[in-house]
């Protein structure tokens, strides 16, 4: 194993992602919702990524931010050319990529940060790696100024965290073959143990459920969540500890649904937990009430509490827009502990009045064909709806974001021709990247090559698939990709243009 990889398998390439959740307005609402104040971000303002992998979320957010300064460390060479390429593609001068180690980064000037954001990356390095993480919080962030830091947690990974050891052990004490191969055949050796009826399985019907992701992930996935040297999942309350050492209190979930006791916890141990007035004791009873494996943490350095007024007026002038395209929105949908049923008559109205383009948490409660709906359940739809990802908070963005956000969609999108599957695009509306579904970012495509016939859409997905898949898609494949074109056509069209992800044609 090379010296500078500090225990972090290197084999494979990271997969390509972007996580909504780490955008400044998500991380805004978020602490609007637990009513704390955050940094502005209408003006300028700095972001530094920790660990960014292939850089495609980092890319997103510089380009529809050129009012603010985006900075991102990665050690992988590999990440790094990825990310600088897309960079260049999306003209995003404000973006400033190294190829640094965490000890590397903390030699460098930089300047201090807004936000310092981290994904898959606490659990996944070691000791001394983390050490240098909180220095860098504690050295860059401002006062005010927030960090995103997610983790494996316990007892969320109870039953998996042994699987993960076991095959740690034997695969790096394995000295032949590449670190793929090796943790093939130590993931092997778990399902051989199973077979012959460990106890170990028999007594945890859950690490049965967790040998079966196991044995379905991908190597990429494999290698990048198991195989770190110094991987280690946490309780709650050893993250608060460590980034107090920065200076930091956690604030907020980036999972919005946790911001919401009354959606993210079982009626019967609610009470408990809000009894319960140490903060830190609180969260961790959480994590055994909901066995949460992984925590999106947001944490502030002296955070600033939101009188009611405030909070009222920053509520009422947040800017939502569509996130997912209305037909798509279920009414029927289950948070976190239950399944409920979202109010149709209220839902219609916001999809329909939001259709038209965002509009403020304010103009929405205000709608005539609301009048006669109480302002609290106005409210709690759309609560619900920011929860479950129907709706984002959204910017008005700046002439320059448009031409850059368009930019980088062009350049994504011919990545698909490369085989690639992407977790979406970048939208102007939302100053963020969206998820969108596989096959809609291929018939986007097909449209950004001058086709609008469902017709001509399923063959455009078809071709890509085809050279994706190194092989003939089967005949079948394309009355079903046509039946999802001419619904794409019907139900999702309207929708991503009012994103305004690329520039008129012509
Ligand atoms: C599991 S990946 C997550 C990547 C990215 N944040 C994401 O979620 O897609 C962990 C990342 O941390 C990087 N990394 C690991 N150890 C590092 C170190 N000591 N210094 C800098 N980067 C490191 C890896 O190269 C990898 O890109």
């Amino acid at each position: 194993m090379d010296d500078w990889t500090d225990g972090y398998v290197t084999e494979l390439p990271y997969s390509v992602n972007h996580f909504p959740e780490m955008a400044p307005a998500h991380l805004r609402l978020a602490l609007l919702q637990a009513g704390l104040a955050a940094p502005r971000i209408d003006g300028d303002f700095s972001y530094l990524e920790l660990g960014f992998g292939q850089g495609l979320g980092l890319n997103m957010l510089a380009a529809v931010h050129p009012q603010g300064r985006f900075f991102g460390n990665d050690f992988m060479p590999a990440h790094v050319a990825a990310a600088q390429a897309l960079a260049d593609q999306a003209c995003s001068s404000n973006l400033q990529l190294v190829q640094d180690s965490f000890a590397q980064l903390l030699e460098r000037d930089l300047p201090p940060m807004d936000f310092i954001v981290l994904h898959g990356v606490y659990t996944w390095v070691n000791a001394e790696n983390r050490a240098h993480i909180v220095a860098l919080i504690a050295r860059l962030l401002k006062p005010g100024g927030v960090v995103y830091v997610s983790y494996n947690s316990m007892p969320g990974w109870a039953n998996k965290a042994p699987l993960q050891r076991l095959m740690s052990e034997a695969a790096h004490r394995q000295t032949e073959g590449s670190a793929l191969q090796r943790f093939h055949a130590a993931r092997d050796l778990l399902g051989q143990l199973d077979s012959a009826g460990a106890a170990f399985f028999v007594s945890n019907p859950g690490a049965r459920t967790a040998l079966r992701e196991i044995t379905n992930a991908s190597d990429t996935y494999l290698l990048h969540e198991f195989a770190p040297r110094g991987w280690s999942p946490f309780y709650c309350t050893d993250i608060a500890d460590d980034l107090a050492r920065a200076d930091l209190q956690f604030a907020a979930s980036a999972k919005l649904f946790s911001n919401f006791p009354q959606w993210s916890l079982p009626a019967a141990s609610r009470a408990l937990i809000g009894a319960t007035e140490d903060q830190g004791l609180r969260e961790l009873l959480r994590d055994f009430a909901m066995q949460t494996p992984l925590r999106r943490d947001v944490f502030v350095r002296s955070p600033r509490t939101l009188g009611a007024a405030d909070i009222e007026r920053e509520c009422h002038a947040t800017l939502i827009a569509l996130q997912r395209p209305p037909a798509s929105c279920a009414r029927h949908v289950r948070t976190p502990i239950e399944a409920v049923r979202l109010a149709d008559e209220v839902v219609d109205v916001l999809l329909a009045a939001l259709a038209n383009g965002p509009q403020t948490v304010a103009a929405l409660m205000a709608l005539p064909a609301l009048a006669n709906t109480r302002p609290a359940s106005i409210r709690e739809t759309l609560d619900l709806m920011l929860c479950l990802g129907y709706l984002g908070p959204a910017t008005a963005p700046q002439a320059e974001t448009r031409s850059r956000a368009h930019a980088l969609n062009q350049a994504l999108l011919k990545r698909l021709h490369a085989g690639e599957r992407l977790s979406g695009l970048v939208s102007p509306t939302h100053c963020a990247g969206i998820a969108i579904a596989y096959h809609d970012q291929l018939f986007l495509a097909a449209q950004q090559a001058g086709e609008s016939t469902a017709d001509a859409l399923a063959a455009y997905a078809q071709a890509v698939l085809r050279i994706s898949s190194g092989s003939k898609a089967t005949s079948a494949a394309l009355p079903e990709l046509h039946r999802e074109a001419s619904n794409f056509l019907k139900y999702g069209d309207a929708y991503y243009r009012s994103l305004d992800m690329f520039s008129a044609p012509g």
